[in-house]
């Protein structure tokens, strides 16, 4: 059975929580902080006292507005790839830690894939908020776009597949990623 020592368990309550204000940062962005529904409150605001603005003034206050809700994507998005670096550095130090269960394999395959996805992810962003892309800009925000859904869909997986862990043949193992062994 495999256990978890407790800088792993901080490490991967760190990385969930950075995840989960991620996931909420780019929610609001989508939804009620959308810079265009932002903006076009205020377009209409103004107009019922009496001041027209265009669509792009309206977009531009939209995006101001938006713009310290989006900060905490970046705090967060910096919280993860200091936490891969960690991550990184106690894979170097003491291995992965999957156990020898070959029912497990594909399940740590997964686990792989995403380190490897967290690390697109964090040179990516970080590309776009150091404006470092250049010309490639789009393709950089395309790649960090897809691949930060496929990050959302692998928690929604990850989360469903613990619980059904928990409730076949791996009892107590939420347990043990909070309290350890
Ligand atoms: C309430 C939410 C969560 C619960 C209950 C949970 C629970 C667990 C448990 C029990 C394991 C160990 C599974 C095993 O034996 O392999 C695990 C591993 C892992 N979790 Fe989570 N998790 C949650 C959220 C997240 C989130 C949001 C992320 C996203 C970064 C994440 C990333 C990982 C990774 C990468 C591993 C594998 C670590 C390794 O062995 O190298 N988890 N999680
Ligand atoms: C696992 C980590 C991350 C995930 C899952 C994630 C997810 C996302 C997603 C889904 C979007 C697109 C939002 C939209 O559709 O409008 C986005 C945009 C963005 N992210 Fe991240 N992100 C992560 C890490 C980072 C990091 C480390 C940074 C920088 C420090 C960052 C900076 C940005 C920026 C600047 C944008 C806006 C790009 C644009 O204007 O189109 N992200 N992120």
């Amino acid at each position: 059975m495999r256990t978890f020592s407790p800088p792993f368990r901080l490490w991967h309550w760190l990385s969930a929580f950075s995840m989960f204000g991620i996931i909420v940062t780019v929610l609001l962005r989508k939804t009620v902080m959308h810079k265009e529904q932002i903006g076009g409150i205020v377009q209409t605001k103004l107009a019922e006292l009496g001041t027209v603005i265009t669509d792009e003034q309206a977009v531009m206050i939209g995006k101001a507005v938006r713009s310290p809700m989006w900060d905490w994507h970046i705090y967060f998005g910096i919280a993860i790839a200091v936490l891969l670096v960690w991550r990184v550095l106690m894979v170097l130090k003491n291995g992965f830690g999957f156990d020898e269960n070959p029912s497990m394999k594909r399940v740590y395959m997964l686990y792989r894939a995403v380190y490897v996805l967290l690390a697109v992810m964090s040179l990516s962003g970080l590309s776009l908020y150091l404006k470092f892309a250049g010309e490639s800009k789009e393709l950089v925000e395309g790649i960090h776009m897809y691949i930060g859904y496929a990050l959302f869909a692998f928690v929604a997986v990850h989360i469903a597949g613990v619980i059904l862990a928990e409730r076949s043949d791996q009892k107590g193992l939420v347990s043990r990623m909070i309290s350890g062994g």
